[in-house]
């Protein structure tokens, strides 16, 4: 009969032990999250000598070497595996603070990355050094990354998050458009200040014709009285 196991580095560390067709001790923090699977879908499982382990609910603490031991009448051997664990974060959050002599703050964020991934920004296409770059290790074992630099109010920052150049998630802003509608320039604010002053020439100067033309009527009426 098939002796089938799986632990991580040494024999301590039993991640799942199969013998004489039961399962036998465990480590603990595995409890409920191994069982046989299957290479491939033309398996044909433990009976033909497929002792793959299938792991559930994996964390960042998996990601390591495992060694795999398996003996049976025919003989024995071990493999090592080696675990790759990934974790894609977050789209990264952007966000900007008008600041003096025309600079903007702007600030990047994304959680949930494992292992710890790659943060870019770039304005107008060409890359840009941040002021700060900063990683922090979740309770989850997953990274934040929380980035800012100052750019002037005619930027286009956009800032790329990523564990590899072919998954990277991205986030980007025109600060140009963004000022123009977030607050009224002062052009715009004056342009309505001097419309409201010529709105109230306007009517100024229509009351002033209305009592005038009514004066001289009434005047006109009074002579003809007379
Ligand atoms: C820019 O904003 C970040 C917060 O996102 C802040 O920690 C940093 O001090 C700011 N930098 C400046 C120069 O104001």
């Amino acid at each position: 009969s098939i002796l089938s196991r799986w632990f991580r580095k040494t024999c301590q560390h039993p991640v799942m032990h199969y013998q004489s067709k039961k399962f036998k001790y465990q480590e603990a923090s595995y409890v409920g999250r191994v069982s046989f699977g299957l290479k491939d879908a033309a398996s044909g499982g433990l009976n033909s000598g497929d002792v793959s382990l299938k792991l559930l609910n994996v964390k960042t603490e998996d990601a390591g070497d495992f060694v795999c031991y398996v003996s049976s009448s025919q003989g024995y051997d071990s493999a090592p595996v080696n675990l790759i664990v990934t974790a894609s974060g977050s789209p990264p959050f952007l966000s900007v603070v008008w600041g003096e002599d025309d600079k903007v703050n702007v600030s990047c964020e994304s959680e949930g990355w494992y292992p710890q991934p790659v943060l870019r920004w770039s304005d107008k296409k060409q890359d840009v050094k941040p002021q700060s770059l900063v990683y922090r290790n979740l309770s989850s074992g997953l990274f934040l990354v929380h980035s800012w630099l100052l750019l002037s109010s005619t930027s286009e920052p956009s800032c790329s998050v990523g564990l590899s150049d072919k998954e990277v998630k991205e986030a980007k802003v025109s600060l140009g458009t963004l000022h123009n509608t977030a607050k009224p320039g002062k052009e715009n604010f004056c342009g309505w200040v001097a419309f409201a002053l010529l709105l109230v020439a306007t009517l100024v100067l229509a009351a002033l014709g209305v009592m005038y033309y009514r004066k001289k009527g009434t005047e006109y009426i009074h002579n003809t009285f007379i």
